[in-house]
Order: C-alpha cells, then structure tokens, then sequence
C-alpha cells in the first residue's frame, strides 16, 4: 500500500511539473505580441509643447493644428501633446524644462528670448515694423535666419515664426495718448531690457512678470497697466481689469517655435521632413488665422461698453516715436550693427 501511494504521488508531481512547464511555456509564447506592441509603442514619438496663452488664440490654435496635422501625416507614429496656459510650465520656466528635455517643444514670445539672447531685444524695438507684411518678411527673410542661429549657442533649434499680433497699451487709470499719461503707472512687462527702456521713456515703472500671474497682479492693484495684443486681452480677460486700451500697434508679438536641438537632431529624417512639413502648413496658417482673430476680437471688445478703446492719432503716435527714439542706440550693442541696419532697411522698403 505504502509503495503503491509513493508511486501514486510521484505520478501526480510529475504530472503537475509537467502542466507548469507547458503553461510557462505558453505563457512566453504568449508575451510575444505584447512585445512586439511595446516595441512598437518605444519607436513613436512624443513631443510635449508647451504654452502659456489660453487654446482660442491665434498660438493655441497654432499648436493645435500642428498636433492634428503631425497625426495624419505620421500616421499616429509622432504625438504632439499640447499643454496650454501655462499648466506645465510658466514662460520662465519653460527653457529650462526644454534644456533638461521634460518638454521638446515651446513657442515663447520673443521678448522672453531677449532675456536669453540679446539680438532678440530686435522685436521690441518701437515702431520698428509698420505692418503684417513687414512682420512676414522679417520672419521668412535675413532677420529671421540671422535670430535663428543665435538659438543654436543655447542647444536649441528654430523651427518657425508664429504670428500673434500689434502690441497695444491698456490701464486701469486712464486713456493713454500722450507720453504724460504714463505717469503715476506700473506696468507689466515680459522680461525685456527693451520694454523696460520703454516705459521709463515714457514715465512709468515696470515690472516683469510671467503671463500667468498678469490677471491676478492687475486686479489686486500691484501693476495698473500692460501691453498685450488683442487676442491676449480678450482671452484672458484683461479688459475686465484693464478698461482703457489705446490701439498704439508701438510693438509686435510674435513667437519662435522651438525644439531642443538634441531631440531633433535624433529624430529619423524621415520624421523631421513630416514636422517640418506640419509646420510650414500651420504657419501658412496661423498668419490668416492671427489676423482674423485680431480683427473679430477687436470688434467684439469695442462693443462692450465697459471699455474705452481709443486709437493714437498720427500726430499723438510721432510724439511716441519721438520720445522712444533713444531706444534704438541704447540697444545698438546687444542687438548688433548688422541685424540694425537690416530693421533700418525695412523702413525704405515698406
Ligand atoms: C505675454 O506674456 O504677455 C505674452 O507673451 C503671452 C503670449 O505668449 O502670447
């Protein structure tokens, strides 16, 4: 009986040794897809591009298109996830997270490049660039390539100009329509040695802050005027705290689209051709898109009747660009004599 259950239980163990190895087996044999999905899952791409201005912008919107178009001409290999209003990172904040590569993609306002590369100080000169059409040859022209370059030195790449629009002055005080009116105002700025030169030109403190903080900062009564464009002060409400607004169109907005320079430059080629390609139709764009939006927003702001919209006549907007001349040979030096001479130019061939 005793030999007869030994023999009973080896069968048995067998047995069970027998079922586990099989299930093992089949286990592995199982795994397989799974790895050929995750191998898959490793060669797509994700780009998080960050911003600070709200989605229906003429930037949000940008950003959103771009997304869109990655996804159908990568066929889904390549995400491009947008984070907007500043969630991720502020405009500070937003070169370093790129630097350590938390995000791949941003589109900063050129006066926050200004602060990391001096030739950018060339956007914030006043009354620099007269219209739309100017602002386009700049982007697509020598200004453009020359500003890209600098990118390079700080390990990252230009990719692409986005438009926004003419920066125009706005207060919680007053009409702002002669130089005298800036007095008793704090505004806020980007981080601009430019802008700051500005408004002390024109008798008013400064104080530089991220977009993110400008809504809470105005209504608590720390800063009592900004610059910003429309588009910018329609989304984030800025006219509920900002009533006076003078289309001054002294300066212009606009973003660089810019990638960490190593990321790129890993990317298959393939790859970089289908984001360029996304891009240069976004652009195409997002330059109809920017004006329209400025437009539509405008009009709708001039219909409420909580706020006061004035224009500078053309001889309230010479006194302007008498009184902020001294600019141009303050920032000479940090811009250079060549990228001048080509801002000088574009007055002759407007
Ligand atoms: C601002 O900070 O006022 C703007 O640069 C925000 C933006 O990115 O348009």
């Amino acid at each position: 009986m005793k030999s007869f259950l030994g023999i009973f239980s080896f069968v048995i163990i067998g047995l069970l040794t027998a079922w586990f190895i099989g299930f093992s087996t089949e286990l592995t044999a199982g795994s397989k897809p799974v790895d050929e999905e995750q191998n898959g899952f490793k060669q797509r791409v994700i780009i998080k591009f960050s911003h600070v201005v709200a989605e229906n912008t003429p930037k949000g919107l940008a950003a959103e298109k771009f997304a869109q178009l990655v996804k159908e001409k990568t066929n889904d290999q390549v995400e491009v996830q947008v984070f907007p209003n500043g969630i991720l990172y502020s405009d500070k904040e937003e070169f370093k997270a790129l630097a350590r590569g938390d995000i791949q993609m941003i589109a900063p306002a050129f006066s926050n490049l200004s602060n990391v590369i001096p030739e950018w100080l060339a956007f914030d000169l006043p009354f620099a660039y007269p219209d739309q059409n100017t602002i386009h040859r700049v982007f697509d022209g020598e200004i453009g390539k020359v500003l890209f370059q600098t990118l390079e030195q700080k390990n990252m790449q230009g990719l692409a100009f986005w438009s926004n629009g003419f920066k125009q002055m706005s207060s919680n005080q007053h009409p702002l329509l002669r130089p005298a009116d800036f007095t008793g105002h704090t505004f806020r700025i980007l981080p601009s040695k430019a802008l700051e030169s500005q408004f002390k030109l024109l008798g008013a403190k400064t104080v530089a802050m991220p977009f993110t903080e400008v809504y809470h900062n105005i209504e608590s009564g720390y800063v009592n005027g900004q610059e910003n464009t429309i588009s910018n002060i329609f989304t984030k409400h800025l006219y509920q705290v900002q009533p006076y607004i003078t289309i001054s169109n002294h300066g212009y907005l606009g973003y660089a689209v810019i990638v960490n320079k190593d990321f790129w430059e890993k990317l298959e080629p393939h790859t970089r051709d289908l984001l360029t390609e996304a891009l240069l139709e976004t652009t195409a764009w997002n330059r109809q898109q920017a004006i329209e939006m400025d437009k539509q927003q405008l009009a709708l702001l001039r219909r409420k009747k909580s706020v006061f919209i004035q224009t500078l006549t053309p001889a309230q907007k010479e006194t302007w660009i008498r009184v902020l001349q001294p600019i141009y040979k303050q920032f000479e030096a940090p811009i250079g004599k060549e990228l001048m001479q080509k801002i000088a130019d574009l007055q002759v061939q407007k």
